[in-house]
């Protein structure tokens, strides 16, 4: 496995891989990589491409109260995990390198970026697309794999890709959990070991709904009323929604046949928690 920081390094090597034949996979990633990156590294291996994984902290994507200068980085540690997993090659440049001085342009999908979590981190999803776009452009990857854990941006990302015509597949991965269910974040490690206890209620309530919406035919909106009155009770959980939206527009569902996404956000002391479920009522 290489470890590229330079884009005139990565596109010559990524020319040379074009030139044999092999198509190209891109994970993108901002390390601190667990089994849920693993999960996407691995899935690329799967269909035989040469598997790009990007080690970048996008700084853009993180609000000025936000943990951009906290956020755990460890490149010896992400390295070896991403090479035991399948990566041919890591692309780690520098903040320089991505929005050089006098940097001035950025890409944002409308509407469903201000949905869910947009609501409550303005200009993160404006950070993420523009990051990804360029990251696109420099790899120009045949496949791109996000996890379904961070729902929204995927969905968001498959709008971009779609609204520009971008020449690729983006593929959604399924979200790891922990055996207690809890899903797999960069930022579990934040978690005090109350919290870490207390976390996994986020994916119990999801499945809860589920369960009595599908199986039990409860009123959806019912449901989410109560779900979030009892989290609301719950001292180590500030929960900062819990919503059921159409999974293609983020908008409130209607009537349509079309799956219902259920995300939630909740803060356990100073660490933000995000989880999602998909339902069909
Ligand atoms: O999901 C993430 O880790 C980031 O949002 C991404 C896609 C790597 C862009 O910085």
């Amino acid at each position: 496995m290489i470890i590229v920081s330079e884009t005139p390094d990565l596109q010559k090597r990524l020319a040379t891989v074009r030139k044999s034949g092999r198509k190209i996979g891109f994970v993108p990633t901002m390390g601190a990589l667990h089994e849920g990156h693993l999960a996407l590294i691995r899935a690329c291996r799967k269909e035989k491409l040469f598997c790009v994984v990007s080690i970048f902290v996008n700084p853009t994507q993180f609000g000025p109260t936000e943990d951009y200068r906290k956020y755990p980085r460890n490149l010896k540690k992400d390295a070896k995990l991403a090479e035991k997993a399948g990566a041919d090659l890591i692309f780690t440049p520098t903040a320089e390198q991505i929005y050089p001085t006098g940097y001035r342009t950025f890409v944002e999908v409308e509407k469903l970026s201000k949905r869910l979590c947009g609501k409550y981190r303005p200009g993160h999803f404006r950070g993420v697309t523009t990051v990804v776009l360029k990251f696109f452009n420099l790899i120009q990857p045949d496949n791109a794999y996000f996890g379904w854990k961070d729902a929204q941006q995927l969905i968001i990302i498959k709008k971009m890709a779609q609204d520009l015509n971008l020449p690729m597949e983006i593929i959604g991965v399924p979200t790891v959990r922990e055996p207690d269910g809890l899903a797999l974040s960069s930022r579990n490690v934040y978690l005090s070991p109350a919290e870490r206890k207390s976390a996994p209620v986020l994916y119990q309530t999801l499945l809860q709904i589920k369960n009595d919406c599908e199986k039990r035919g409860k009123s959806l909106e019912k449901t989410l009323k109560a779900a979030s009155s009892r989290l609301k009770k719950n001292p180590l959980i500030k929960l900062q929604y819990l919503e059921a939206v159409d999974l293609n527009t983020l908008e409130p569902p209607e009537n349509t046949g079309n799956e219902i996404l259920v995300a939630i956000a909740a803060f356990l002391g100073s660490t933000r928690l995000i989880d999602n479920i998909f339902l069909k009522v």
